[in-house]
Parts: structure tokens; C-alpha cells; sequence
């Protein structure tokens, strides 16, 4: 009876485990795509329509590539999201879809559009403020029905099951999840990514290579995630330099946009790690942009988790291009953290914290809030209060602790 129980074990752990892999989202994908809003607009019967974007998508004349399709359909714009979006962007808007009396919303911009729009489409059929749902399936009526077109290649938020809102009060990233909160449909269109500025185009496209390595070494990682996640870094790695340097190369932006929608893909049903956790109320308090925050902080968090997954760094170096011959396996796995610092450096993301002048005295504020987050239990390597107070230190450009 024994040696079988053994037996059986043994058979499971070879076994590739994949439980539930989510998508709830129907994507097209392609240039040019985001001309089938009026197609699904008819094919639903929509009439009454409110867009969610941002004052910076207005100016680029983006949005009228949305109005122009809207002959004879009733809607409105609301066009105050704030990057990191508020509870207050998400309350303003709500009272605009319900004075134009919304059937659906469409979303264009990056994942703080995208994000106040899933909000509002939950606000919708469901009572009370956004602050009430924090948490996973915390809404029980359906939303309102919602169209994505993402113009950053970096959150996914176009195909995630979440959402990401600052309460302006608490200084603090409140995320909320579950299969509902999924975009109908996201209407991935590299051309409208043309437009993004080089900065923006760094830290948004450092962001989406950090969702796919922390996915890839997330915990909750299965074969799927691991197949998204690794074609996401080749692409990202091999994109972004050009993307940022030459906003004009259309291959880049596509397989940059391309790399963003799979790492989404992947860290849906992941979650996400560390560089996460710490970088939501870094950003709540000191409204640092999401991809800045990222980007600091990944080749911290990463030189951390080299410890206790090196096998998984090791295939990070690789995709990202390194040469590895001759190496050891720490080796390898610190050539993945030389790669990212290389790709910083070279789209001139700041190393440290120290223009934010982050006060040491909020650190065990920021560390207890990024101990609450989700992320922290899918990190590979167990991460207690006072790991998450030294990755902080070295981040800020504060005292350096050795971090063992
Ligand atoms: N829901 C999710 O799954 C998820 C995942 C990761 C991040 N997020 C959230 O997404 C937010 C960050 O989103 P983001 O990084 O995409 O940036 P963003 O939406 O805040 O946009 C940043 C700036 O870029 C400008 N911009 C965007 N696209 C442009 C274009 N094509 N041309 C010119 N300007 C353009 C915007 O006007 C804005 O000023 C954060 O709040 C973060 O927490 C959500
Ligand atoms: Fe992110």
C-alpha cells in the first residue's frame, strides 16, 4: 500500500499540471483592426455608446479613428484619466454613461484607459463605489459589455481580468479580478502605437517584458503560460531598442504589441511577482508612472529571485539573446539580470528611485502595503516584510543591504 501511494506521487509530478487556462476575451489582432468597431457595434445593436480615454489620445487625433465610425449612434467622451486612474476618474465617468444611458463602452488608450473603463463597466450593473470590490470575484451581476483598443504595448489590460484603480484617499492601488472583468473584445491594431511617444514607448514596453518574466517565474506558472511567456521576452527583447529608437518600424511595433498581448495572456493566469507588488505603492504614493516603477525595480526583485529559480533565469539569458557558452547555471541566471540592466540603459530608463526623493520613512508603509498584495505569494522565492523593505532600500538609491 505504501510503495503505491509512493508510486502514484511519483507518476503526478511527472505529469504537466495546467488546471484552468482563462481567456475570456475575443481579440483581433492586426493592422488596421480597429475599423471593426462599427461592425460589432451593428452586429450587437448598440445605440448608445460612452468612450473612456485620456486627454493625451484626444491631442494625437487617435479617438477619431473610433468617432468617425459612429454615424448615427448616440455617445459621449470622457477624456479625464489620469495616468495611475482614480477612484474619481472612475465616478465621472459613470455619471457620463449614465447621462448618455450607455448599452456598451469602448476604450482606447493604455492600460489606465482600459482600466477605468472595466471599472465603469462593473459600476454599471453592479451598486456602490469600486473601492467596494477589491479583491477576486467580488461583483455578481454581468458588466455592461466593453471594447478594447490598447495604444501602449504594455499592461494587456485589454485582455485582463483585472483592474487597477488608486484610492486618492488611502494612496493606494486597489486591484480588482475575476472573469468578468475581461474586455468583450480587444482590438489589438499596432498602428495606433505608432504615435507613443520614445519615453512612453520604453516604460510601457519594459513593463510588458516584466509581466512576461515575472509570469514565466511565477509559481502558478503551467505550460501554456511558460510557452506565452518566453515567445513574449524573444519578442520584446528583440524589439524594444528599435521600437523606442525608430517609433516609425511597424515591425517593431507589431511584434512589441504582440509581445505585450502574450505576456498578458500568460500573467492572467499567473499572477505576477514581486516587481509588482513593490511597484503599486511606489506609484500610489509618489504617482511614479507603472512602467518607470517596473523598470527600476525588476533587476532588484530579479537578483533576489536568482537565488531559488536560477534554472528559470537561466532560460530568461537565453531568449533575451545572451551568450551563455561556458557558463555555470548562477552564472546564466545573473546574465539574464545583465541583459535587462543592458536594455534599461540603452532606452535610458532611470536605475534608481532618487528623482522621486522617496522618504526612508514610508518605506514600512509601502512594504506593509506590498505584502498584501497577491503578487507576493506567486513570487518564486518566499518574500517576507523584511525582504520587501531591503528591495526597496536598493531601489531608491538609499542604503545598499546585501539581500541573501
Ligand atoms: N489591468 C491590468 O491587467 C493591468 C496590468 C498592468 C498595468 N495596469 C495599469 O495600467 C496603468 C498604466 O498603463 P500604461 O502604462 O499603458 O499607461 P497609461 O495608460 O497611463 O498612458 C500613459 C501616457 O501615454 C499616453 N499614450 C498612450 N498611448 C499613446 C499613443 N499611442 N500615442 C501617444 N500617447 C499615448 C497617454 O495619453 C498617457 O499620457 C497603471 O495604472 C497600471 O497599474 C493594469
Ligand atoms: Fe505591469
Amino acid at each position: 500500500m505504501l510503495i503505491n501511494e509512493k508510486f502514484f506521487y511519483k507518476e503526478e509530478e511527472k505529469v504537466n499540471t495546467i488546471g484552468v487556462f482563462k481567456n475570456p476575451t475575443q481579440i483581433l489582432y492586426g493592422l488596421g483592426v480597429t475599423d471593426q468597431i462599427r461592425k460589432i457595434i451593428d452586429e450587437q445593436n448598440y445605440k448608445n455608446i460612452l468612450i473612456i480615454t485620456d486627454a493625451g489620445i484626444v491631442k494625437t487625433g487617435l479617438i477619431n479613428q473610433i468617432t468617425r465610425q459612429l454615424d448615427n449612434i448616440n455617445y459621449s467622451i470622457y477624456d479625464q484619466t489620469q495616468p495611475n486612474p482614480t477612484v474619481k476618474n472612475c465616478n465621472d465617468a459613470l455619471d457620463l454613461l449614465r447621462e448618455v444611458d450607455a448599452d456598451a463602452v469602448i476604450t482606447m488608450g493604455g492600460g489606465s484607459s482600459i482600466d477605468v473603463a472595466k471599472a465603469v463597466c462593473l459600476l454599471a450593473t453592479n451598486s456602490g463605489s469600486i473601492k467596494e470590490y477589491e479583491g477576486i470575484d467580488t461583483c455578481v451581476n454581468e458588466l455592461l459589455p466593453l471594447i478594447a483598443i490598447p495604444t501602449t504595448a504594455g499592461t494587456a489590460s485589454e485582455v485582463t481580468t483585472f483592474t487597477v484603480i488608486t484610492d486618492e484617499v488611502r494612496q493606494y492601488k486597489l486591484t480588482v479580478g475575476g472573469v468578468k472583468i475581461a474586455p468583450k473584445w480587444a482590438l489589438v491594431d499596432p498602428l495606433v502605437t505608432l504615435s507613443l511617444p520614445k519615453h512612453i514607448t520604453a516604460s510601457t514596453g519594459l513593463d510588458a517584458l516584466v509581466h512576461a518574466i515575472e509570469s514565466y517565474t511565477s509559481k502558478m506558472a503551467n505550460p501554456i503560460t511558460k510557452a506565452l511567456a518566453r515567445e513574449a521576452i524573444r519578442k520584446i527583447s528583440n524589439n524594444l531598442r528599435q521600437a523606442v529608437y525608430n517609433g516609425d518600424n511597424i515591425t517593431a511595433r507589431d511584434n512589441m504589441l504582440m509581445g505585450s498581448l502574450l505576456a498578458g495572456l500568460a500573467f492572467n493566469n499567473t499572477r505576477l511577482g514581486n516587481c509588482h507588488a513593490l511597484s503599486h505603492p511606489m506609484s500610489a504614493i509618489y504617482g511614479v508612472a507603472h512602467g518607470v516603477a517596473n523598470s527600476i525595480l525588476i533587476p532588484h526583485v530579479m537578483e533576489f529571485n536568482t537565488l531559488a529559480v536560477p534554472e528559470l533565469f537561466s532560460d530568461i539569458a537565453e531568449d533575451m539573446g545572451e551568450n551563455l557558452e561556458g557558463l555555470t547555471l548562477m552564472e546564466r541566471a545573473a546574465a539574464a539580470v545583465d541583459a535587462v540592466k543592458k536594455l534599461s540603459k540603452d532606452i535610458g530608463i532611470p536605475t534608481t528611485f532618487s528623482e522621486y526623493k522617496v522618504d526612508e520613512s514610508q518605506i514600512d508603509r509601502m512594504a506593509k502595503d506590498a505584502m498584501l498584495s497577491g503578487n507576493i505569494a506567486a513570487n518564486p522565492r518566499i518574500t517576507t516584510y523584511e525582504d520587501v523593505i531591503e528591495l526597496y532600500r536598493r531601489s531608491i538609491g538609499g542604503v545598499l543591504v546585501e539581500v541573501i
